[in-house]
């Protein structure tokens, strides 16, 4: 559907591509600004806002009250304090080849009407790949630090940043009496490695509340980020200094000294930063820095040059968020060749086939690489990349390698077209691709154990079931031994605690003392899940398109778990009142309707939940928010043009009131609101003998006045 402009598209199918965008980037947001973890490369964002702006271009009155175009990322996160940065934290232009340089310096000259003669001094600094902060020092003491945040305000992190050893709490010797000093926060590429692995082994063994992080600079925010100073002093993060904010008196004249009273405060200021006397010397600088990246303990991503004259500085000023006088001169793309050794077929918990390409190990840049995506079955064809071929593999910036392109002059004789497998590697049921589809599904369902043993793990992740110790490693555990096939064999595990415990790292032979905890701590996680919310319930099945926010919809409109699972059985009839309901829910799309439909269908889907409602009981959503009110529990429908207020708005207050909001008019409508230019659902509540309110009738029941 992504690819169909958007004047091709019908209302609805705008308004449901519009939802799932909301909630897709939602998700991408929240991955990179809160949980460091990018999900997508830039670019794919970019597209993604950009079909959300051209659909909403389209149709302005599907704008939603969540609409991603609304609300720029990256603002401070809730949990911390704001803080105020004295002067703003800018970004930088960015170079990308001497030509660029060139321009850079040959801007400054113009701009300062500098005669030929007159040379222009910079200061270079390797350009690593962390998190900036803000810290205000007042009479020589540490007084406050913050991230960078939007550039103006950040998040208070004073607690957090205290315990980094590189930073000073006082500074020695003179200093002005205020000052705001600058520099970046980051981790080393070994200490990031050894910190991931330690973090994946925990998360392995169960433990909550943790990941592993993309890469050097997620983990530095993470760690930076942590409600808990304690948290943070056991990361291993460092500091280099290297400009400064707000100021009560200018500290030097040059940066190249203000880099040395840095030092002489107790700061470290990179050791490979140098004072270059002209251009040519900084373009030395740059290659030399390029041939020095990848032995380097850390990431760098190119080379900053500051202009090193202060007051030159202070007269070029800025252009929008950048300096005139400093510039960041990126290093090219990371590239490598290898070779493909093989293309692996993951199965995925709604049965997709995923390739993965495996190759010889190789450093990109620094990093190890052996895996990348192939994303899907026409990918790989496209780029017709085949087994033993030598290919190019890429690393910009966060994104998870990729294949760029194959050297086909290397491409060994007699090779052939990849062939991707028509039946499931894990269970061998045919693998099929939907018409118009690029993802190729196992139909192996609940027999194939690839599938059963991805849709265990999603029903007890964190936001399903949230059972604390079972990780990945554990279901697997349980599964190949027998004991846990469906969900509901989760809670009739105790009878086998005995048997459990048996079980290497499970307890018996205990070595550390937690193993012998690990089976009764286990089984009373499982029992303290015994009345999940209907929603998390819901979410937790694992059926298609049902994510966290259509689990809550569904949840919300049919409140208890019987009257969901009627509803969706009878709502297998096209054409059904069961069905009309299930489509007039704001927010379900006819797709999504389907999956759910679909899936009741399947009788063994059906066993399995009923099983699982023998052990488990989810708590009925809960009821209206102002309970007596005249709307609790009623079910609405707007319809014309409101004129005090948007839709959107008029659905919250509705919702907030207690009232479920449909989009069609049924024999179940306690309520029709009619605004101007109301058209056949007007005239079919009247027919039905449902109470029609017009603007002003509504506004006064809805105590909006
Ligand atoms: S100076 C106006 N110096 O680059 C001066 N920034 O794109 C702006 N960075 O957010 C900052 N190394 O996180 C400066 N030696 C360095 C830097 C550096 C890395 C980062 C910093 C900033 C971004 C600007």
């Amino acid at each position: 559907m992504r690819s169909r402009p958007p004047e091709a598209l019908t209302e609805a199918e705008a308004a449901e591509e519009l939802a799932a965008l909301a909630a897709e980037i939602a998700g991408h947001n929240r991955a990179y600004y809160e949980q460091d973890a990018p999900t997508v490369s830039d670019a794919e964002y970019d597209a993604l806002f950009r079909r959300n702006a051209a659909i909403e271009a389209r149709f302005p009155e599907l704008l939603r009250e969540d609409s991603p175009s609304r609300r720029p990322g990256g603002a401070a996160a809730e949990h911390f304090a704001k803080s105020r940065h004295g002067v703003p934290m800018l970004s930088l232009d960015n170079a990308f080849d001497a030509a660029d340089f060139t321009e850079f310096c040959a801007r400054i000259r113009r701009f300062l009407g500098l005669p030929a003669e007159e040379v222009l001094r910079f200061v270079g600094e390797p350009k690593i790949d962390g998190l900036s902060v803000n810290l205000l020092y007042e009479r020589g003491r540490f007084r406050r630090g913050a991230t960078r945040g939007d550039g103006t305000v950040g998040e208070d992190v004073t607690e957090n940043l205290r315990s980094l050893r590189s930073l000073p709490q006082r500074l020695a010797g003179p200093c002005p009496d205020s000052i705001e000093i600058r520099g970046e926060v980051f981790m080393e590429k070994a200490e990031f490695l050894a910190f991931n692995a330690q973090q994946a082994e925990r998360i392995a063994a169960g433990e909550r509340g943790l990941r592993v992080f993309a890469n050097p600079r997620n983990a530095a925010a993470g760690s930076l980020r942590q409600l808990d100073p304690g948290i943070t002093a056991q990361r291993p993060l460092k500091l280099f200094a290297y400009a400064m904010g707000a100021a009560s008196e200018a500290p030097a004249a040059t940066h190249w000294d203000y880099l040395a009273r840095l030092r002489d405060w107790g700061f470290e200021v990179n050791p490979l930063s140098r004072l270059l006397p002209d251009a040519e010397a900084a373009a030395e600088f740059q290659q030399e820095m390029a041939a020095a990246r990848a032995g380097l303990a850390y990431d760098i991503d190119g080379v900053v040059y500051k202009l090193d004259r202060l007051d030159w500085q202070a007269r070029l000023g800025f252009v929008g968020r950048a300096p005139r006088w400093a510039i960041a001169w990126k290093f090219p793309a990371e590239q490598a060749t290898t070779t493909l050794e093989r293309i692996e077929i993951q199965v995925g918990r709604t049965g997709a086939l995923t390739p993965r390409a495996v190759m010889q190990p190789v450093n990109v840049g620094g990093v190890i690489v052996m895996h990348a995506t192939l994303h899907n079955e026409d990918e790989i064809a496209r780029k017709d990349v085949r087994i033993g071929d030598t290919v190019v593999l890429q690393r910009a910036g966060d994104v998870i390698p990729q294949i760029v392109s194959v050297v086909l002059e290397k491409r060994p004789a007699g090779s052939t077209p990849f062939a991707f497998p028509e039946t499931c590697p894990a269970c061998s049921s045919h693998a099929v691709r939907g018409p118009g589809e690029v993802v190729r599904r196992c139909t192996g369902g609940l027999i194939c154990p690839a599938q059963t043993v991805e849709r265990l793990r999603h029903f007890v992740s964190r936001n399903a079931m949230d059972i604390e110790g079972l990780g990945e490693e554990n279901i697997q555990k349980l599964f190949d031994e027998g004991l846990v096939r469906s969900p509901a064999d989760i809670f009739r595990l105790a009878p086998h605690a005995a048997r459990m415990r048996q079980w290497e790292g499970w307890g018996a032979k205990a070595k550390r003392p937690e193993e012998s905890k690990k089976v009764p701590n286990l089984l009373a996680a499982i029992e303290s899940r015994r009345h999940p919310a209907l929603e998390r319930f819901i979410f937790a099945l694992g059926i298609r398109r049902i994510g966290e926010a259509n689990a809550k919809l569904l949840a919300r409109h049919y409140r208890s778990f019987p009257a969901w699972r009627e509803a969706m059985l009878a709502a297998r009839v096209i054409g059904s009142e069961a069905r009309e309901e299930l489509g007039s829910i704001q927010g379900i799309g006819p797709a999504i309707a389907q999956e759910l439909v679909d899936f009741f269908d399947e009788p063994r889907n059906l066993a399995a939940l009923d099983d699982l409602a023998t052990e488990v009981t989810p708590e009925a959503a809960p009821a209206a928010t102002e309970a007596d009110g005249p709307f609790a529990g009623r079910s609405l429908v707007f319809t014309g043009t409101l004129e005090t207020l948007t839709r959107d708005e008029a659905q919250a207050r509705a919702e907030s009131l207690g009232a479920k909001v449909t989009k069609s008019v049924s024999k179940k409508t306690d309520f029709v609101v009619v605004g101007a230019d109301a058209g056949s659902k007007a005239a079919k509540a009247q027919e039905l003998g449902v109470r029609v309110l017009s603007e002003a009738e509504w506004r006064e029941m809805a105590g909006l006045g």
